[in-house]
């Protein structure tokens, strides 16, 4: 033994330093969300010229996860990093192929192992390893570095199964390459649910060929004017695919009753009837209705830019709402590959109560035909609920635990922890402080089954980060908000509370800074952490 250790010694002075240990450990490479399970060894390994991606297992996906991987070190090292079932030091083994996002990553001198029985575990232990490697590693160009990282070991899981964040692309239209280059910042922080807010007042950005208006008309502009936009349902499937490629799903919302003007500007005929062109007023009186509204020349509403909420309701006794509703659930669904379809049901301040109880379980029963399950935000819960959906708490407790005293789950976004549209502090310069200023540090130290009495860890299906962008109209914008509080939230979600310090977190959350100012992303430098 000493006469090899002597030789390696000899070896690394020669070689002018190459055998240093790198001047981290594992523990404190900066890996976000942290790992369950660090364990530190001494020395490194480095990638080189000559390093390879070797894949073992057998899926139809493995190929692809190792390309990822390559096409991430090719980038800044400008090494060919091949890919292939024969050779390499840097091996993926995938196991049964189950779906588990758990995985082990070992790094010794001579090569880096990925271990998962999930494609989806290989992709998270990949982001780890990338985020081991010199902040370099992040260029779109090539650069030169010691491609050197720590040797040791990580065994890792997710603390919650729903990792998620929402994008609102009806406030103001967010172009096909934003959300993708959303889903890239995502997949690095290891989320796995896109929530797309699809509809709401100002905006229809999705397309449905059986009511095409919707777009033509309701996809015409946005919040303060401008051209707005939509994505057509091909472009819909791209950015399944490509979240789909990243271990991301999808989850279609669009909102009703309320939040409903675009819909309701586009087609006359789903407006209540009222200020008939004799001067007559059709009375709204619901014990004569007979659960159809008597429409008589209704009238489209106008296109609305402004941001005021609450104001705008699909006429829930109105046979033709279901007729629409049927359609457009069915459309969607059948370009959804996941299980969910997000009915809204936010902030119906115009809609009578029972007709919204009674809107609620109706469009639930049409999602269920079309084989999804229902989100809707937690006023959902004051109806009764099928079994199985879910209700994101994001304003009232009393709603959510309605949700969990009927058997279903709840999905954490508390406006005052979870919103990444809320200022920082008075001074930020996007965004609103309805629910409260966010610093990082509010947005990190929580725990989402402590938030609440009555809502425990096992009612809880995860944890999503809504970005509402009533003043957010740019990538820029995006990366201002979100970035350092998105990989805050993302460790809440992954990380088990024991191991979660802020101390920790700002220490490791600083090395990102360096990544992002790479990339050119300006981002919020918090006075809570030392860049
Ligand atoms: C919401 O913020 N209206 C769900």
């Amino acid at each position: 033994m000493k006469k090899i250790a002597g030789s390696l010694l000899l070896v690394c002075v020669l070689a002018l330093g190459a055998c240093q240990k790198p001047s981290v450990n594992l523990s404190e490479s900066g890996i976000i969300p942290l790992p369950q399970e660090i364990t530190n060894a001494s020395g490194s390994f480095t990638l080189t010229e000559a390093s390879g991606v070797k894949l073992v297992g057998n899926s139809e996906n493995l190929t692809k996860v190792g390309e990822y991987l390559a096409e991430n070190l090719r980038r800044s090292t400008g090494y060919p990093i091949p890919v292939s079932f024969d050779t390499g030091n840097i091996i993926l083994e995938l196991g049964e192929n189950d779906g588990s996002e758990a995985y082990e990553l070992e790094i010794t001198e001579e090569t880096i192992q990925i271990s998962s029985s999930g494609e989806a575990g290989l992709f998270y232990g990949i982001q780890t390893l990338l985020q081991l490697f010199p902040a370099e590693i992040t260029s779109e160009n090539k650069l030169s570095a010691d491609w050197e990282i720590p040797q040791g070991k990580i065994i890792d899981s997710p603390s919650y199964g729903y990792r998620g964040s929402m994008l609102d692309v009806a406030r103001h239209f967010i172009s096909v390459e934003d959300v993708k280059y959303y889903i890239d910042q995502m997949a690095k922080y290891k989320l796995n649910y896109l929530h797309l807010h699809l509809t709401d007042d100002q905006g229809w950005r999705i397309e449905i060929k059986s009511w095409p208006k919707l777009t033509e008309i309701g996809g015409s502009t946005e919040v303060g004017g401008g051209k707005g936009g939509f994505y057509t349902q091909d472009d819909y499937k791209e950015l399944v695919a490509y979240a789909a490629d990243r271990f991301i799903t999808i989850v279609p919302e669009v909102d009703m009753p309320g939040h409903t003007n675009s819909a309701l500007a586009s087609y006359p005929e789903l407006n209540p009837g009222v200020n008939l062109p004799d001067g007559d007023f059709t009375t709204v009186n619901k014990q004569e209705l007979d659960y159809e509204m008597p429409l008589k020349n209704p009238q489209a509403s106008e296109l609305y830019t402004g941001i005021e909420v609450g104001w705008s309701t699909f006429s829930s006794r109105l046979e033709l709402t279901y007729a629409f509703v049927d359609s457009v659930v069915r459309e969607i669904s059948e370009i959804t590959p996941g299980p969910y379809f997000h009915i809204g049901g936010d902030e119906s301040h115009v809609t009578q109560k029972d007709d919204y109880i009674y809107f609620v379980e109706r469009v639930q029963d049409i999602v269920s035909k079309y084989g999804k399950t229902s989100i809707g935000w937690d006023e959902i819960a004051t109806a009764k609920l099928l079994p199985g959906n879910v209700a994101q708490f994001w304003a009232k407790e009393e709603n959510a635990k309605l949700a969990i005293e009927q058997g279903n789950k709840v999905l954490m976004s508390p406006a005052v922890k979870a919103y990444l549209d809320m200022q920082y502090d008075s001074t930020t310069r996007l965004g609103l402080h309805w629910a409260a200023y966010i610093e990082l540090d509010s947005a990190y130290l929580w725990e989402p089954s402590e938030f609440s009495t009555g809502i425990k860890k096992e009612n809880i299906l995860g944890l999503e980060a809504p970005l509402w962008t009533e003043t957010i109209t740019n990538r820029q914008d995006i990366n201002y908000m979100v970035f350092p509080r998105l990989p805050a939230l993302a460790e809440v979600s992954w990380t088990s509370k024991e191991k979660r310090s802020w101390d920790g977190f700002s220490k490791r959350v600083a090395q990102h800074g360096k990544r992002w100012e790479i990339q050119g992303i300006e981002f919020h430098k918090s006075p809570k952490v030392t860049w």
